[in-house]
């Protein structure tokens, strides 16, 4: 279990679980451009639609994201014997403004040694270091700052070495290695360390977004954000996501993995992030969000489990600072997460649930992908071809996957074996 996530509770008090209680909501149509005009191509979805749905969610969920800066990549580590012998382990620091004192983000990565290269991957951040998803003792410890644990794996915000494999069973990278592919991962407390004040040692206070058009004086108190900030400037999620971008910078740069078939993926407010990473970044061949919840597949306008309000007040960092005109608001909010899943088409996606984690909204998650289907429907692909929620352990879906898996908010074996057969599907044809 992660460090962040063993207190997450199913079901928090206070929410509305009750299908009977979910209001009536009305979700704007994807395929209807903002002047009221059908979009019914390809060309006009990418050139007209995409981006003004991809503003939408910069200007009242995200916020912008600043264009990439100077980076730099240093290899720290390579052992090409690792796992006894079936892959090659390296580490590579990515200095993220380009200077050596700068902000870095330390990336893993496993590669399989039998697999003919460049071989495909995986790429998703981590929760508790690079050190917590193998016990492979030659990883090097985090050196980010992470959040104290009871067990001793994290003291004085620093991880010590009992946080070794902790999270293993959440990476499975002995059967990743074994079917082909390779792992990438950074843990997210690099980019962002996951607090209200986190921004102050984050690239958020170095980087910041062009100028905004849309600054409109927010009325609410940036909590989470640095004092002067826009209200659609870039929270911690949009940090995140920029991360994940930038190590699809050097894996273009890698020999021995194909950045044409890289998925990104991530688990639940890491869900939210691979799905806002994979919206904007049309590099990520494949995009998976593993109990996203809200603010990642979810629908907010559903407001069964979490709520707009409930995120934004226990993750007041999470988003920008337009969100909060949508607590207790979401009939208001121009857009729904279909529209999210929507901006990956014609890419392939995947949204997993689980069945106890009504607090991610199951249900909700299934309908943003069933939602975000004409899209896909648009460039000639069939997206889940079904139209009920599937039954429990049972994988539906084309283009958009989806499954409910039995059990609590995780990432399983069973998860992975979902995401690599629906991996095998688009990139080994
Ligand atoms: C909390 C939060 C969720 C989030 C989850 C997690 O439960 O309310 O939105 O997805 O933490 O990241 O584990």
């Amino acid at each position: 279990m992660s460090i962040m996530c063993t207190d997450v509770e199913a079901q928090p008090a206070g929410a509305n679980y009750d299908e009977s209680k979910v209001p009536q909501y009305v979700l704007p149509d994807p395929l209807t451009s903002s002047d009221g005009t059908r979009v019914d191509s390809p060309e006009r979805w990418q050139k007209r639609r995409r981006p003004e749905i991809l503003k939408l969610f910069e200007t009242h969920v995200y916020g912008r994201t600043p264009e990439p800066v100077r980076r730099r990549f240093k290899q720290t580590s390579e052992d090409k014997n690792a796992l006894g012998g079936k892959a090659t382990r390296k580490e590579v620091t990515v200095l993220l403004i380009g200077t050596d004192d700068g902000p870095t983000m330390d990336l893993l990565l496993y590669i399989p040694n039998n697999a003919k290269r460049p071989v495909p991957a995986f790429l998703g951040l981590n929760f508790a270091g690079n050190h917590s998803v193998h016990s492979d003792p030659g990883i090097a410890l985090a050196r980010c700052w992470l959040r104290d644990t009871k067990d001793g794996s994290v003291t004085n915000n620093r991880a010590t070495n009992l946080g070794r494999g902790k999270e293993a069973s959440r990476w499975q990278i002995d059967k990743l290695i074994d079917r082909g592919y390779a792992l990438v991962t950074a843990c997210y407390c690099d980019i962002e360390p996951d607090h209200a004040d986190g921004y102050k040692d984050s690239l958020r206070s170095i980087v910041c977004p062009r100028k905004s058009e849309n600054f409109v004086k927010s009325a609410i108190p940036p909590r989470g954000a640095p004092a002067d900030a826009a209200p659609d400037d870039w929270g911690a999620i949009g940090a995140w996501a920029y991360g994940l971008s930038r190590a699809m910078d050097y894996l273009e740069k890698e020999n021995d993995i194909d950045e044409k078939r890289v998925a990104v993926i991530g688990h639940s407010r890491l869900g939210k992030t691979s799905l806002w990473a994979g919206a904007q970044d049309e590099r990520f061949a494949i995009v998976i969000s593993n109990d996203s919840g809200e603010g990642g597949a979810a629908l907010s306008k559903r407001r069964f489990g979490e709520t707009v309000e409930r995120i934004n007040t226990s993750f007041p960092h999470w988003f920008c600072g337009n969100f909060k005109q949508y607590n207790d608001n979401e009939a208001q909010l121009p857009l729904d997460q279909h529209m999210l899943i929507a901006l990956i088409a014609p890419r392939p996606v995947y949204v997993a649930s689980a069945e106890e984690d009504l607090w991610a909204d199951p249900k909700g998650e299934f309908l943003a992908a069933k939602r975000a289907e004409p899209v896909y429907r648009l460039f000639a692909l069939q997206g889940l071809g079904v139209s009920e929620m599937p039954a429990l352990n049972q994988p539906v879906g084309k283009t958009i996957g989806y499954h409910i898996r039995s059990g609590k908010h995780d990432v399983t074996e069973y998860d992975w074996e979902q995401y690599l057969d629906f991996a095998d599907r688009h990139f080994k044809r």
